[in-house]
C-alpha cells in the first residue's frame, strides 16, 4: 500500500451497501445466507512497507470488502510465527505476530470489521505449533519434562531409523530426530510444525482455553485448519502403502493416511468445540478436512451432537471442470448433506490453483456465478474477485516450502498467494517497498480501482452477484434442483417459497439452447455475466445468467 490517503482508496469505497434480507429470512443464522471471504494477511495490504501484507493494511481497505456484498472475513493465521509455514507454524496462539501488528492493532480490526456490519474468523491451527513455541521448547528440553507429552514422541524404530512409516504432507518421514534426548517427534507438516498430542487432556484443555481467548476478544468463529488430523491412531500403527503411488506423484501419496488422519476421538473434540462457541452465541466453525464425501459428511455430528457447523467441501476444486461432472457432484453432495448440516462451497484458496488459471479468464465468471449461486456458504478467496489468473513465480521468488522441498512438481502455492492489486501505482498499491511475491502480470489493468470503474469487470460481476444473493432468499436460503439443460449446460433451480428462480450456465466454448422447467415461464435475468438482459432462449459460450420464472 502507499502512504494511500483516504483520497486514493475513495474509489473503491461504496457507502450503503448493506441490505437487510426481506423478513422471514432473519431468522436463518448469518452464516447460512452469508458468504465468506478469505483474506490471506500476508497478500492483502501493507501499511509499513515492509513488503509483507499487515493488518492496519486490512483495516484500510476494509471498504472493498464491505463494498463487495461478502458477510464474513477468514483470516488465515495471524499470530506469532517463524513463518516456516507462512503462518501456519503457530509460536504463541494468543498473540499477534509483529510483522501483522499488535493486539491493539487487532481490536481495532475487529471494531472496524463489526461496525460495517461483518463477522470475523480467525484460522485456529490445533494440529502442530511451531517448533519455536514455548510449550515445544520445553517439550524437547528433556525426556521427563512435564511438556514432553504435549507432542509425540517416540523412540526410533526397532534397529534405528523413523518410529513408523508415516509421510510428511511436505514430503520426506513425518518424523525428525532429536539427537538430545535420542527421540524422535511426529511432524504432519514441516519439520518446523510439531503435532501437538491431542490425547493429553492439558493440551485439548490449552487448545481450548485458545478458543475462549478469541472469543472472549470478539471474534465470530474459526477456521479449523487439517482439523481431520488431531488425533492419530492409538499405538501409531504403519500406514498401508498407496497401491496407486507411482514417481512423480507426491510423495505424501505413498501411504495412505488410515491410522494418522480421520480418527474416531477426534469428532469428541469437535463437539467439544462446537459447544464452546454455541456457548457464545451465533459463532461459526469451518473445518478443513479432506476426505471422501462419505467420511466428511460424519464431521457434521449429528444434531443432538454437532460437530463443525460446515466441513469444508473442496469438491469444485478437485474434480474436473464438465457439466457432467459438475451436475453430478452437485446434486450428490447436497443430497448427501445431514438434515441438520448445512452445505459449503470452495473454489479457491491459499492452498488451491487459482480458478482463473485453472478454467480461463471467461470461464471464470461463469465459475463466480455458479460459486455464488449454489445451495451452501459459499467461501470466496481474495483476488479471485479480479480474476487474478496464472502468475509465473521466478525460481528465485519462490518461497513456498512445500514447492521448494518438492521442487519441479507443481506443487507450488506462491501462485495463489501474489499480493492483491489495488490501482495501477507502484506495486499495485500493495505496498510501497518490495513485495515479499510478485504481482500478476497485468496488474496495471487487472486491480481494484480499474475494475471498479469498469461496470463489466469481474469486479462488478461479484458485486452483482453478492447483491442478488442478499437480496434474494432463493439464492442464498433456497432449495436446489438440477435440471435437463442441453450439453456444456449446468442448469439448476433455486427455489424459496414464492420464489423461483434459474441459473444456466454454459462450460462449454458453442452457443446453446436453454429449455425452461415445465410449466415455467421466462420473467427477468436478474443478474448475467456478459451485457444480457432479456432471455430468449439461448446462452452463449461461457455465459452465465440468473432467470426468474413465472408460473
Ligand atoms: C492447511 C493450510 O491451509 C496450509 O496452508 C498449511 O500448509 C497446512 N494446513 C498446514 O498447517
Ligand atoms: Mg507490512
Amino acid at each position: 500500500m502507499t502512504k494511500l490517503a483516504t483520497d486514493q482508496r475513495e474509489p473503491i469505497r461504496s457507502p450503503g451497501v448493506t441490505t437487510a434480507m426481506s423478513e422471514g429470512t432473519l431468522a436463518a443464522p448469518w452464516w447460512k445466507r452469508g458468504v465468506i471471504y478469505q483474506i490471506y494477511p500476508r497478500s492483502f495490504a501493507d501499511s509499513d512497507g515492509d513488503g509483507i501484507g499487515d493488518l492496519a493494511g486490512i483495516e484500510a481497505y476494509l471498504n472493498h470488502v464491505a463494498s463487495l456484498g461478502v458477510d464474513a472475513i477468514w483470516l488465515s493465521p495471524i499470530f506469532p510465527s517463524p513463518m516456516a509455514d507462512f503462518g501456519y507454524d503457530v509460536a504463541d496462539y494468543t498473540g499477534v505476530e509483529p510483522m501483522f501488528g499488535d493486539l491493539a492493532a487487532f481490536d481495532r480490526l475487529l471494531a472496524a470489521v463489526h461496525a460495517r456490519g461483518l463477522k470475523l474468523l480467525l484460522d485456529f491451527v490445533p494440529n502442530h505449533s511451531s517448533t519455536q513455541h514455548p510449550w515445544f521448547v520445553e517439550s524437547r528440553s528433556s525426556r521427563d519434562n512435564p511438556r514432553r507429552d504435549w507432542y509425540i514422541w517416540r523412540d526410533p524404530a526397532p534397529g534405528g531409523g523413523p518410529p513408523n512409516n508415516w509421510i510428511s504432507d511436505m514430503g520426506g518421514p513425518a518424523w525428525e530426530l532429536d539427537p538430545k534426548t535420542g527421540q524422535y517427534y511426529l511432524h504432519t507438516f514441516l519439520r518446523e510444525q510439531a503435532d501437538l498430542n491431542w490425547r493429553n487432556p492439558a493440551v485439548a484443555a490449552a487448545m481450548t482455553d485458545v478458543m475462549r481467548f478469541w472469543l472472549d476478544r470478539g471474534v465470530d468463529g474459526f477456521r479449523i485448519d487439517v482439523l481431520w488430523h488431531i488425533v492419530k491412531a492409538e499405538g501409531l500403527p504403519d500406514n498401508p502403502e498407496n497401491p496407486d503411488w507411482r514417481e512423480g506423484m507426491a510423495g505424501k501419496l505413498r501411504v495412505l493416511q488410515h491410522h494418522s488422519t480421520d480418527q474416531p476421538e477426534a469428532h469428541a473434540f469437535t463437539r467439544a468445540m462446537r459447544q464452546l462457541a454455541d456457548s457464545y452465541g451465533e459463532t461459526l466453525l469451518v473445518g478443513e478436512i479432506f476426505l471422501p464425501r462419505d467420511r466428511l459428511m460424519r464431521w457434521y455430528g449429528s444434531a443432538a451432537e454437532p460437530g463443525v457447523h460446515l466441513p469444508f467441501n473442496f469438491e469444485l476444486i478437485e474434480n474436473p471442470w464438465d457439466r457432467d461432472t459438475l451436475a453430478r457432484l452437485i446434486a450428490e453432495y447436497d443430497a448427501a448433506i445431514p438434515a441438520h448440516g448445512w452445505p459449503n462451497w470452495v473454489i479457491g484458496s491459499h492452498d488451491a490453483p487459482r480458478i482463473a488459471a485453472r478454467v480461463g479468464e471467461r470461464q471464470a465468471r461463469v465459475a463466480a456465478m455458479l460459486l455464488l449461486t449454489l445451495h451452501g456458504t459459499p467461501t470466496l478467496y481474495q483476488g479471485d474477485e479480479i480474476g487474478i489468473g496464472t502468475v509465473d513465480i521466478p525460481p528465485d521468488r519462490i518461497r513456498d516450502p512445500q514447492d521448494l522441498r518438492q521442487p519441479g512438481m507443481g506443487l507450488g502455492r506462491d501462485r495463489s498467494r501474489t499480493p492483491m492489486a489495488w490501482d495501477a501505482s507502484p506495486n499495485a498499491g500493495f505496498s510501497f517497498g518490495e513485495p515479499w511475491l510478485p504481482l500478476h502480470a497485468d496488474w496495471r489493468t487487472r486491480n481494484v480501482a480499474a475494475q471498479h470503474a469498469d461496470p463489466q469487470s469481474m469486479l462488478a460481476l461479484h458485486r452483482r452477484l453478492l447483491a442478488a444473493r442478499r437480496k434474494r432468499p432463493a439464492l442464498s436460503l433456497g432449495t436446489l434442483a438440477m435440471h435437463d439443460a442441453a450439453s456444456d449446460v449446468l442448469a439448476y433451480e433455486r427455489r424459496y417459497g414464492e420464489e423461483r428462480l434459474l441459473v444456466v450456465l454454459n462450460l462449454g466454448s458453442q452457443p446453446r439452447r436453454v429449455t425452461l422447467p415445465d410449466g415455467t415461464d421466462a420473467g427477468r435475468i436478474i443478474v448475467a455475466t456478459g451485457t444480457r438482459e432479456r432471455y430468449d432462449g439461448t446462452i452463449n459460450a461461457d455465459e452465465g445468467f440468473v432467470v426468474e420464472l413465472t408460473p
